[in-house]
Parts: C-alpha cells; sequence; structure tokens
C-alpha cells in the first residue's frame, strides 16, 4: 500500500451524496475490472460492453491501459514496481468513478494477484462493487492473435519484461467472473457481465424511483 504522505488532510464531504448522483443516473456505480494476457480480449471486451450500456442508456466509461499508460501513467513502465504502480492508481481512479455513479470498465493485464486484491480492498472499504472478470486465453492464442505485433518482438528479445514470455501473469483464484475469450463469443461475453450487473442491482429497475420511471422499467423488462 502506498504511503500516506501529506499530513493534515480530511476528505471534504459534499452537500451532494452517492445516494443522489445513483438517483440522477439511474444506475448504481461500479468497477468490471478485467485482467488477462496481452491480446486476451480485455479491451475488446469492454468497447463492447460499454457500447451495450451505452444502448441501454448507463454510463460508463474505459479505463485502458495505453490510454492511461500515454497519460496519467506515462511515466510507469512494466518493472514489477511501476505495474504495481499503474495499478494502485487506476485502483483509486476507478473508486472515484464509482462514487461518481460511473461504471468504469477497467482493462489492464494487472499481473500481480496482491495488487488487484488491493484494489478490490479500496473498493470494499469504500462499499462499492468490484467485479473482477478473468479475461482468460491460452499464451498460445493470445500470442496467435498478437493483435499489435508484441509477441514477436517480445519472442524476438526486443521487449523485456513482457508478460507470459519473460514477466509472470498471475490468475485470480476467485474471480466474480471468468470469461474464455477462446471459446466464447463476444455476444455471449457481454451478455454475462450485464446479467451480472443486473442480478446485483447496479444497473435495473431497483433504481426507478418515481411511479412512471417503474412503469417504463417494467415495460423494458417485458
Ligand atoms: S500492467 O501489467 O501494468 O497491468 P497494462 O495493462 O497497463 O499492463 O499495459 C499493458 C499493455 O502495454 C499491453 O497490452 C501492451 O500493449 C503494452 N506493453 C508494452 N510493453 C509491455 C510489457 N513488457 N509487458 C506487457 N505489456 C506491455
Amino acid at each position: 500500500m502506498a504511503e500516506q504522505k501529506a499530513t493534515n488532510v480530511t476528505w471534504h464531504h459534499g452537500e451532494v451524496s452517492r445516494e443522489d448522483r445513483y438517483r440522477l443516473l439511474r444506475q448504481k456505480g461500479a468497477t468490471i475490472w478485467f485482467t488477462g494476457l496481452s491480446g486476451s480480449g480485455k479491451s475488446t471486451i469492454a468497447v463492447a460492453l460499454e457500447t451495450a450500456l451505452f444502448n441501454q442508456s448507463k454510463l460508463s466509461y474505459r479505463l485502458d491501459g495505453d490510454n492511461v499508460r500515454l497519460g496519467i501513467n506515462k511515466n510507469l513502465g512494466f518493472s514489477e514496481q511501476d505495474r504495481k504502480e499503474n495499478i494502485r492508481r487506476i485502483g483509486e481512479i476507478a473508486k472515484l468513478f464509482g462514487d461518481a455513479g460511473v461504471i468504469s470498465l477497467s482493462s489492464f493485464i494487472s499481473p500481480y494477484r496482491a495488487d488487484r486484491d488491493e484494489v478490490r480492498r479500496l473498493h470494499e472499504a469504500a462499499k462499492l462493487p468490484f467485479v473482477e472478470v478473468h479475461v482468460d486465453c491460452s499464451l498460445a492464442v493470445a500470442e496467435k492473435r498478437d493483435p499489435k505485433g508484441l509477441y514477436k518482438k517480445a519472442r524476438a528479445g526486443e521487449i523485456k519484461n513482457f508478460t507470459g514470455i519473460d514477466d509472470p501473469y498471475e490468475a485470480p483464484a476467485n474471480p466474480e467472473l471468468h470469461l474464455h475469450t477462446d471459446r466464447m463469443t463476444l455476444e455471449q461475453e457481454v451478455d454475462i457481465i450485464i446479467d451480472y450487473l443486473k442480478k446485483h442491482g447496479i444497473i435495473g429497475a431497483r433504481h426507478f424511483t418515481r411511479a412512471e420511471d417503474a412503469s417504463e422499467a417494467i415495460a423494458a423488462a417485458r
């Protein structure tokens, strides 16, 4: 866990509560945390899920490894320490999004179990849902897909510390969802996640508080 350096700082509460924001957005905030090898399909699923949620008037936002590493985490590389800090920062950002009422879709290799568990604990302490999704496919399949040509470079020794080649990947022991992208369709994968979100009240009729909204929700569910 990162050390608290600043002293004499306390959380400043506003007048609008998390529940107020959830009512406004008609959804709950949550973090969907995709973890898996490079090329396993994390970003592809996140993109498709984002569209599916948008089409159901649900707000999500993608936090993607490459995107984040071009911005807030541009000063981090791929050493164990840097990957740890990468995940810690994203965990904190995802927590803020969740508090805002947004469903964040975080796609990071996040190879170390301890780092992911730390993000889980952060969410539990903040009473926010954390849905760990193991985006699973064999190294052979990921390497065959090689969408960015990085496995080829890693095999040629042009990239060091590449996950799955000369750097470890620790699979989740007990993820909320386990998707096998080498034998499921993208539609099936998205449906499984949407079902999970509905089953756990993150999206769905529960947030329609006014009478007319409730009838809309019932009509939509038919
Ligand atoms: S993580 O391990 O810190 O979670 P993250 O998901 O942010 O990784 O970034 C992984 C992406 O960075 C990969 O999809 C790939 O495009 C790129 N990349 C560049 N170098 C490496 C490397 N050594 N290991 C893994 N991914 C790398």
